[in-house]
């Protein structure tokens, strides 16, 4: 992997050193080229009108679920549907799969607040028992635990894959056995690990599974909800309209099967035309590699800073992915962050939307550097410089 070949694709990388990955990441040109094209040559609707420019937007749109299928290893493109982002995604599984009064539903107590608030409202809504498994000490997952409050009531259970707080990664093959074992739903919030490593939905025994493009190189606005076929059949829809409907009555209405019977209204053609070119950039470096790289940079930050600040998560940078979440002590994280960009160092202050365990430890947040394919070992070395300087 060619780091310096890589940085000519991207706008902005010389200007500032981007370490907010896990909030978005920057775009390459072929991304941007794929973009400006559907406003160039084919600024319209699919699926619905029959033109020819209609026609040509239509096929892109098939390429690019059919991208992603591929990249899940899903066995159908009715498995992927197209949605705003990780959390319409996951409020879509929340609101659609029919949970009354008594269902169980647990996650993590690590959960950014899209896979938290949808399912405290459905405890307001609904009646549902909402449980969080307790990580350990050092934020690994609790497997004995989550084990140990599996019951026949439990209808979900709806998990951050990789958690954007710390970057720990759940054993999820373990932990789908041990739901399927009990009859229930398996969901990952996987907005932090689609992106960085590969991922098979097969392998993750996942039923289903939510990421947002715009965390992997795509286009800003586009995510997607892959969910195992006979499960989208029983799955209801968030929204209704154009696109969704098969036929209606001035009393029925007949829903399209899935994808369509999700996608209701004109949908972000021109985001959805940046799909495929993000997940062939980064299958042609190879997610394996970009994760390599990222542990290897967040090795390297680790081992020049670990005894002068508290890093959250476990000690081991290899259990943290490209996560690097730490405070000063001293100085707040917002002053972190905001002393970290005087250097051009972008970062993310505060609580990551995971508002819930920071409050629980009365903590402000934390400053959270996360790397991604086109940072460097020099940009690293100019953080820790910079860092140690801000520690007198
Ligand atoms: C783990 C995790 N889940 C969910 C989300 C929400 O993603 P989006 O804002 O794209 O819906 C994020 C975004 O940072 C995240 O890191």
């Amino acid at each position: 992997m060619d780091v310096e070949d890589i940085r000519k694709d991207f706008p902005l990388v010389d200007e500032y050193i981007y370490f907010d990955n896990a909030c978005l990441t920057l775009k390459p040109y072929q991304v941007i080229d794929a973009v400006d094209e559907y406003y160039h040559k084919f600024p319209v609707c699919a699926g619905r009108s029959s033109h020819s420019l209609s026609n040509l937007l239509t096929r892109k749109i098939i390429s690019a679920r059919e991208s992603v299928r591929s990249l899940l290893n899903a066995e159908d493109p009715s498995e992927i549907v197209f949605t705003k982002n990780t959390t319409e995604s996951i409020n879509l599984v929340a609101r659609g799969m029919g949970f009354e009064k008594g269902d169980v539903v647990i996650s993590t107590d690590k959960e950014h607040n899209s896979n938290l608030a949808p399912w405290l409202l459905l405890k307001g809504d609904k009646g549902i028992d909402y449980r969080q498994v307790p990580s350990l000490p050092d934020g690994t997952f609790d497997l004995e635990a989550f084990e140990e409050m599996m019951n026949k009531d439990v209808k979900m259970v709806s998990m951050v894959h990789t958690s954007n707080l710390d970057g720990v990664t759940l054993p999820s093959k373990e932990i789908g056995k041990i739901v399927h074992d009990h009859d229930a739903y398996f969901m990952l919030d996987a907005a932090q690990s689609v992106p960085h490593r590969p991922i098979d939905v097969n392998e993750l025994n996942v039923d289903f599974l939510a990421f947002s493009v715009h965390k992997m190189l795509g286009p800003t606005g586009v995510g997607v909800l892959y969910g195992r076929r006979e499960l989208m059949e029983e799955l209801g829809p968030l929204v209704v309209g154009g696109g969704s409907v098969k036929d209606t009555s001035y009393e029925e209405v007949t829903l399209h099967s899935s994808p369509n019977k999700f996608e209701g209204g004109l949908q972000n053609y021109a985001g959805l035309c940046g799909v495929k070119a993000a997940i062939d950039y980064l299958l042609d470096i190879g997610l394996d590699e970009i994760e390599k790289h990222e542990i290897e940079l967040n090795k390297r930050a680790t081992e020049a800073l670990k005894d002068r600040i508290t890093i959250l998560g476990p000690e081991d940078p290899g259990l943290r992915s490209g996560i690097f979440n730490f405070n000063l002590n001293e100085l707040g994280c917002h002053e972190t962050a905001l002393l970290l960009e005087e250097n051009k160092i972008l970062t993310r202050g505060g609580m990551q939307c995971v508002h819930s365990w920071y409050n629980k430890r009365g903590l402000e947040g934390g400053t959270r550097v996360s790397f991604y394919l086109y940072n460097t070992v020099e940009e690293v070395d100019i953080m820790v410089d910079t860092m140690e300087s801000l520690l007198g």
